[in-house]
């Protein structure tokens, strides 16, 4: 096995999909400090260390309460290599969750052992298949009453198709935990116990059967049989399976207590899939032992108001990355240069001299990538761009004060740049009026807010009434000039054609009156099960 193969097959990329609240920064804190309290025996985080996991850099996602900046965290278990990469967690950004989710192998769906399948869990689960992510759940906060267990496995089967194949299984229902059998594990006991204040493990015991009969009672015959049963149906896991999206194993514990989070990250080393070869525009994959690529999933400016740039975070697909390493870009044949490369850790930055496949890089003042370029040495790679969803809201952009119109554009250019919103433009509304186009309304307050305070340009958003946005063609345009409830804008980045309508009726009425007109569906929002792509 060469260097590069060995490094990739010690790494684990994923993320963590969940509906707010579920637990999501609990359970990423939770796995980081484990992670961590293990490799650094005795290092002690201390409030600063904690806050440095949060991925809340602006103002605005503390005040709504939201994530909409997503990071990765790096942090070692077992000698592996876990890159975490943040979601955000508000549906209104889903097509950035979309495009963050083109750069792990894995994901973990956590679920509140309370409220099950939430819409949200749902709607990043259908990201998920639609790329062909394995998913392994974890059902949260056993520490509380919930749900019976069972009932939660069924209702896993019912909205994901998927096969539930428990790893472990929990001694005691929600609000009484005890402990959990270890089914991955020859049905190991284990018994957890709280460990008071800022613990960064549980206390786990392993225990006989005999001895969580005498201390369980009815709760570990429960268990046992619950445990025998799932057997008898061939609720066991399998790997095969497992990685073909057709079953995913199932953990059960409490982020808050610690309980159950060795077990978590146990199961990705054990079961989650290392970084593979990555199918490339033509069709063919690139071997992970090839010269460096790497695909930029995310793009951020200004993530940190001391260090005012653009980072693009890329993740490697092939080769070893070493910081200096001059690449080129895709998209432009242009040369890149890596000299301030870094890894992120929440707010904290750390120089990365090497990276390896599965790795998250944040390429500094990255003015020219974009989410879905590639990036190679040696020979040429192009990986398929990530698909833009299609919009279902828009509004005109203009600036309050005109003595700001250079800001204007350049704050527009920069989100546009960074996948924040999409921007269109025609002829007939003009440079300074740009339409602004969004999958969910939260993006237009992101773009107001960020233009004011990183940019200096205040704007007044006038909402148009359209709700759809079809791919055509210059021909059809012609058709569609001036007709009511529908208008044709180019996209900025790329000078993609886009055809918008009021509604389904008018683009309808319309398509019946002129039969050859080009509109072709963009991806959708993943909960539209019809979703194809661009
Ligand atoms: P999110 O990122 O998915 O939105 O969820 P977050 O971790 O913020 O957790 C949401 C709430 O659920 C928090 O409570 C958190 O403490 C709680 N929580 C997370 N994991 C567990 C668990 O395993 N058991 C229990 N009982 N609760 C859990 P909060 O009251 O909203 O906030 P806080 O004041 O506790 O921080």
């Amino acid at each position: 096995m060469t260097d590069v193969a060995r490094q990739a097959a010690r790494r684990r990329t994923f993320a963590v999909i969940s509906h707010p609240d579920a637990g999501k920064s609990t359970m990423t804190e939770a796995l980081a400090l484990h992670a961590s309290a293990i490799t650094q025996a005795g290092a002690v985080h201390g409030k600063a260390g904690r806050r440095g996991v949060t991925s809340d850099w602006m103002e605005m996602e503390r005040a709504r309460g939201i994530s909409i900046t997503s990071a990765a965290l790096r942090f070692e278990y077992r000698d592996h290599v876990f890159n975490l990469v943040d979601t955000p967690g508000h549906a209104d950004f889903s097509e950035d969750t979309y495009r963050v989710l083109a750069a792990v192998d894995c994901a973990v769906m956590l679920i509140d052992a309370a409220k099950g399948m939430e819409p949200q869990t749902m709607k990043l689960f259908e990201v998920c298949r639609h790329r062909r992510i394995p998913v392994i759940t974890f059902v949260n906060k056993w520490d509380r009453p919930g749900r019976e267990a069972l009932e939660l496995l069924d209702e896993i089967t019912e909205r994901t198709g998927l096969r539930p194949t428990p790893v472990t299984w929990p001694i005691g229902p929600g609000g009484a935990f005890h402990g959990v059998v270890d089914r991955a594990a020859g049905d190991k006991v284990i018994r957890y116990t709280r460990t008071p204040g800022g613990a960064t493990k549980a206390q786990e015991t392993e225990l006989t059967h005999e001895q969580a009969a005498a201390e369980f009672g009815d709760d570990w015959t429960r268990a046992r049989d619950e445990s025998d049963l799932l057997g008898a149906i061939g609720a066991d896991h399998d790997q095969k399976e497992f990685e073909s999206h057709q079953s995913t194993p199932v953990l059960f514990g409490a982020a808050i207590t610690n309980f159950g989070i060795g077990r978590l990250l146990n199961a990705m080393v054990d079961l989650a899939p290392a970084p593979s070869p990555r199918e490339d525009v033509s069709g063919g994959a690139r071997p992970l032992e090839s010269p460096f690529s790497g695909l930029v999933f995310k793009v951020q400016a200004n993530m940190d108001p001391a260090h005012r740039d653009r980072i693009a975070f890329v993740r490697v697909c092939s080769g070893r990355f070493e910081r200096g390493m001059v690449l080129t870009h895709a998209a432009t044949g242009r040369p890149f240069a890596t000299k301030y490369a870094q890894a992120m850790f929440g707010q904290e930055r750390a120089t990365v001299d090497e990276a390896f496949p599965g790795d998250v890089v944040g390429l500094v003042n990255a003015t020219a990538l974009r989410p879905g370029d590639t990036l190679f040495e040696g020979p040429a790679v192009t990986y398929p761009p990530i698909p833009s969803f299609a919009p279902e809201h828009f509004a005109v952009a203009r600036v309050r004060n005109a003595g700001k119109s250079k800001q204007f554009r350049r704050g527009i250019d920069q989100l546009d740049g960074e996948g924040v919103i999409q921007v269109l433009r025609s002829d007939l509304r003009g440079d300074q009026a740009p339409v602004l186009a969004a999958v969910g309304p939260m993006q237009f307050e992101v773009v107001q807010h960020r233009m004011a305070t990183e940019f200096g340009a205040e704007i007044s958003l006038d909402r148009l009434d359209y709700s759809l946005a079809r791919r055509t063609d210059a021909a059809s345009a012609e058709h569609l000039v001036r007709q009511r409830g529908a208008e044709v804008l180019a996209r900025s980045h790329d000078g993609a054609l886009l055809a918008v309508f009021s509604d389904r009726w008018r683009m309808r009425s319309l398509q019946s009156d002129h039969p050859n007109l080009v509109l072709e569906p963009l991806i959708a929002d993943t909960t539209d099960t019809g979703a194809s792509r661009a």
